[in-house]
């Protein structure tokens, strides 16, 4: 029986979320993973690299609506000695014909986030895997309907959130389970990135000057722009949030329950603007998402987070992280770790040593094969991750209801900077199901 015509009859569905599919009926897909990609931008160029490097992958389709992305994709298979990827383009529903191939087993989705719920969805109902770039959708209302289409037809959705699989964000998680920290008592974390040269450039170079987006400008700048302009709230949640899910075993026996958020006032897209430009009219622009958007949230069994969305002004990249315990915390900002009894009263001690002692054994295990790729390795992770589930036709390490708890902090923190910091209830996606779900990230060094 197709692996469709399945999901129609709703085997998967009527088998149970949790229990998917193994063996004889995809047997055929077992060593090899044949995907597709929409979207291949700058980011879906990072996942187009991790595919070509494997040898179980076979980049079968690729859809992109710009002429100039398909160009680099289809130069960078043909360097790399990979066969020409079928090319889907012409319209925003391009992609459609892709996902409509019987040949496909999963998608690799890295478009604008204004797509994504909606090429997620189709990919879903299409029977494929789907692993989608942060951001799973722009309403709650499209968080929920992720989730609904997830549990209709069985077929596993993942955020790739690579922080996840960061090699410190890592050690302090095997260490969080190892008990280190003692009881966890409150986390921070964020995305506080500079990022006003990948918002404004020439058209030409993704970084170094220039003050354009929209369609004369280049990659991000063509569309994320737009929501700093038009949208108060933290944009840009899951770097932050994901790991600290992962701590605080958010879905598996904690929830987020509510939440509230602040944002200072907008000055440092328009006065970089203005410092390159003098004049121009985006230096004038009323750029409504503040420049630090503060979030605080609460955990049902008690402990406290602190997310913060900081991209427009001077400052070096950091995520933040902080896990405290009743024991002692780490701070990511200045590598520093305090353990009561095993460091120096009142004062820090770097994380070299403890990080090199509690090293993942995922890090332990796929370093050689990790260092290679994006981000510092952990891109190499996230794609393996996702792409043993789908060659196994097991639940992805990131599933539907921690990508959806993960992205939909961002509307919630709009309204709640909409209502004067009111607080906001975060949706349990689960429908009760996090009391007995358990943890399944990250256990060992297989992989997931
Ligand atoms: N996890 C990470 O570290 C990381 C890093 C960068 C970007 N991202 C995410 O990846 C996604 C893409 O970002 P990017 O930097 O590659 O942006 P980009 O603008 O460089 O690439 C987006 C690509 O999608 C194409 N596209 C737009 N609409 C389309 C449609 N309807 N159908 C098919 N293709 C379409 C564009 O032509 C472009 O080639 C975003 O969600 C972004 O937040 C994640």
């Amino acid at each position: 029986m197709e692996r469709r015509e399945f999901l129609k009859r709703g085997g998967m569905a009527a088998a149970g979320f949790s229990i998917l599919p193994t063996g004889a009926l995809f047997a055929q897909h077992k060593d090899k993973v044949r995907l597709g990609y929409i979207g291949v931008g700058a980011r879906g160029m990072n996942h187009i690299n991790e595919g070509a490097l494997r040898e179980d992958v076979e980049i079968v389709a690729i859809c992109d609506t710009q002429e100039s992305s398909l160009k680099i994709c289809r130069e960078y298979l043909a360097k790399k000695g990979r066969p020409a990827a079928k090319e889907y383009t012409g319209s925003l529903d391009a992609y459609k014909a892709l996902l409509d191939r019987t040949d496909i087993d999963a998608v690799i989705i890295s478009t604008p986030w204004q797509f994504h719920h909606e090429q997620s969805i189709y990919a879903m109902n299409a029977g494929k895997y789907v692993g989608c770039e942060v951001i799973a959708g722009l309403t709650v209302k499209e968080h929920w309907d992720i989730v609904n289409t997830s549990e209709k037809t069985g077929i596993p959705y993942m955020t790739l959130e690579n922080v996840c699989y960061r090699r410190d964000v890592l050690a302090a998680l095997n260490m969080v389970r190892q008990d280190v920290f003692g009881e966890l008592i409150h986390l921070e974390g964020g995305y506080q990135h500079d990022l006003r040269e990948v918002l404004f450039n020439n058209g030409k170079q993704y970084y170094g000057g220039g003050v354009e987006y929209g369609p004369s400008a280049l990659s991000e700048a063509q569309w994320r722009t737009q929501f700093n302009i038009d949208q108060d709230g933290d944009l840009y949640p899951t770097h932050g949030i994901g790991p600290i899910m992962q701590y605080a075993n958010i879905n598996r026996g904690n929830r987020f329950t509510n939440m509230v958020s602040f944002s200072s006032k907008a000055r440092g897209l328009a006065n970089h603007v203005e410092k390159l430009s003098p004049g121009h009219p985006n230096a004038k622009l009323n750029y409504k998402n503040g420049d630090v958007t503060t979030t605080l949230i609460n955990c049902a069994n008690g402990e406290t987070v602190q997310l913060t969305h900081d991209v427009h002004l001077p400052r070096p990249y950091s995520l933040g992280f902080r896990v405290q315990g009743t024991k002692g915390l780490w701070m990511d900002v200045n590598k520093s770790i305090h353990i009561e009894g095993q460091t120096k009263a009142h004062a820090w001690e770097s994380t070299e040593t403890w990080f090199k002692k509690y090293d993942h054994p995922l890090w332990k295990k796929y370093e050689k094969d990790a260092l290679g790729a994006g981000h510092g390795g952990m891109d190499w992770f996230v794609f393996n991750g996702f792409i043993l589930a789908v060659k196994e036709k097991k639940q992805t390490p990131i599933d539907v209801y921690d990508s959806v708890t993960m992205s939909v902090i961002t509307p919630l923190s709009t309204k709640s900077l909409k209502e004067s910091n009111k607080p906001q209830e975060i949706p349990d996606f689960t429908r009760g199901k996090w009391r007995n779900r358990t943890n399944t990230f990250a256990l060992d060094d297989s992989g997931y």
